[in-house]
């Protein structure tokens, strides 16, 4: 049997969107505002709310797609919170394995489930958006923030943030095979944009790409006859991984806004 497409949550939201929302402010729907807030995940959030643990300018509110905005007076089991978010960001080293998605079903874990292992309880209270994907055997540099357009902004083709992979590869790439990386070469879902590609050692190649399409490093090295064994990136933007496998560090303001050119919400 057919399933009933479901309907997306900002549109749910929007539809149900009734308040006026003061001039400047963001609006936005209760359950996802908390987890920006570092309140509660989202999950948690919706399941408070559903409870009746969760009130909205003195009265209890059981819609998880309310629509709210910053100034919103939210009390959670009595207690006010602020709904008032900083865009916040986190660099994590992936380890090989574990899959950039929702659930895994492998079981052998996802990134999400690794992060939060190492959160402190300051940061357990946000939802953590992944920006952009990795493979799961890739290794390296994945960022998380709670602003989901930090991710808009770092994953769309128009923003060129440059990305630096090392990939470790069959056979030694010839001069020919590095200028055919440089200038760009034909993939089956289109040509690829010029990137930087060198040789830091035997089997290895360096390639910086302003662009992030699936499996796009792998696909790029396959088609000059190199197939990748290992992947890691090393970069984003102005930001370099720099902490041990498994574990993540806090990016500051200016790595945010400068290093990842965002200049969204601070
Ligand atoms: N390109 C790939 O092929 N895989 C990744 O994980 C990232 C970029």
């Amino acid at each position: 049997m057919a399933r009933k497409p479901r309907t997306p949550r900002w549109l749910e939201a929007a539809r149900r969107r009734q308040q006026p929302v003061p001039e400047g402010s963001r609006a936005d729907w209760l359950a996802r505002a908390l987890g920006r807030a570092g309140v509660m995940p989202r999950a948690e959030a919706e399941q408070a709310i559903r409870e009746g643990r969760v009130e909205v300018d003195g009265r209890v509110e059981q819609d998880p797609f309310a629509s709210v905005h910053a100034g919103s007076a939210v009390r959670v089991d009595g207690q006010p919170r602020t709904l008032e978010a900083r865009t916040l960001a986190l660099l994590f080293h992936k380890p090989a394995g574990v899959v950039v998605a929702g659930s895994d079903p492998e079981g052998i874990g996802t990134v999400f489930e690794r992060l939060r292992a190492v959160l402190p309880p300051r940061l357990r209270g946000y939802e953590w958006y992944a920006v952009g994907r990795l493979d799961r055997d890739t290794t390296g540099l994945l960022l998380f923030t709670n602003e989901e357009r930090l991710v808009a902004h770092a994953t769309s083709p128009e923003t060129h943030l440059p990305k630096r992979y090392v990939a470790e590869v069959e056979g030694e790439p010839s001069e020919d095979a590095l200028r055919k990386l440089r200038e760009g070469l034909v993939l089956d879902d289109g040509p690829t944009r010029p990137a930087e590609a060198r040789l830091p050692g035997p089997h290895r190649v360096e390639l910086v790409l302003t662009e992030g399409r699936h499996h796009q490093v792998k696909r790029m090295l396959a088609a000059v006859g190199h197939p990748v064994r290992t992947l890691h990136r090393e970069a984003v933007g102005n930001v370099t991984l720099d902490v041990p496998e498994g574990s993540y560090r806090v990016l500051t303001d200016a790595e945010v806004h400068q290093g990842l050119e965002f200049r969204g919400p601070g």
